[in-house]
């Protein structure tokens, strides 16, 4: 059973909370081999280790793997364990709310070559303003492997403003995506930085206003898969009360703060 004032009260004071064995080992085995089994799919081999046939399958096609890190995200078991009723009940409890939506289930992939790695950012671009985050790694994470770093106590101010344009540093980068939303260095300088080292199964949840982002992978042997899910509570949401109001509420140009019931 789960302490739900632990978690509230660790919430509340950090920005996150780790819930040890949020996947149990069953689960992790069943996810695992549903991913094996679609890289398989793209190209049958007798690998049984999910990072090593991983690189087996980047190697073969770049854009099989990607489209199956794309369809991974709808795979029915991983959403059944992304789901969890305690988390659900969860939800409602710290959110005061009988409602919740399912903001974004997604799986990361961080490999070797370290190109999807974000910068420091809070969970925005959700239907409601504020939601609960949740990253579970289906491996061990640590400084090797690289993982999540969080922002400690930086929930406590409310929202700052993001920008989708990277700082000058990445300029020359070929990035893979649009939207590479980010927040001033000078904000986040003030908090003290954490790099979680997070076990296999185990599961980060975290308030969406906590500066979060990710920390490189050094061993060329590895890869970091995740799975997350934002879940979103019906409060502060703009697109039932306002009829302009875009479904997700958008990465710049609106002041999360200022979003009330
Ligand atoms: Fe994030």
């Amino acid at each position: 059973m789960w302490n739900y004032k632990k978690i509230s009260d660790g919430l509340n004071k950090n920005g996150y909370f780790v819930i040890k064995n949020y996947l149990s080992s069953k689960d992790l085995n069943i996810i695992k081999k549903s991913l094996i089994d679609s890289l398989n799919y793209i190209q049958p081999s007798k690998e049984k280790n999910l990072q090593k046939k991983y690189y087996e399958i980047k190697k073969f096609n770049k854009k099989l793997k990607g489209n199956w890190y794309d369809i991974s995200k709808y795979n029915i078991d991983l959403l059944k364990t992304l789901h969890k009723n305690e988390m659900i009940e969860f939800v409602k409890k710290y959110f005061d709310s009988k409602v919740v939506y399912s903001g974004r289930p997604a799986i990361h992939v961080h490999d070797k070559t370290n190109d999807r790695n974000l910068l420091p950012h809070q969970e925005t671009n959700q239907f409601a303003a504020y939601t609960l985050g949740l990253w579970i790694p289906i491996f061990d994470t640590n400084e090797k492997t690289g993982g999540l770093t969080v922002y400690e106590k930086s929930h406590a101010e409310g929202f700052f403003k993001h920008s989708l344009t990277p700082p000058p540093s990445f300029k020359k980068k070929k990035l893979w995506t649009n939207k590479f939303t980010n927040i001033d260095e000078k904000i986040y300088k003030k908090y003290r930085k954490r790099n979680l080292s997070i076990k296999k199964g185990d599961g980060v949840i975290f308030i969406s206003s906590l500066i979060h982002s990710s920390f490189k992978n050094t061993d060329k042997k590895s890869v970091r898969i995740v799975i997350t899910e934002r879940f979103n509570p019906l409060k502060k949401l703009p697109y039932l009360q306002n009829v302009k109001a875009p479904m997700k509420i958008p990465y710049v140009g609106v002041d999360l703060n200022k979003i009330r019931d």
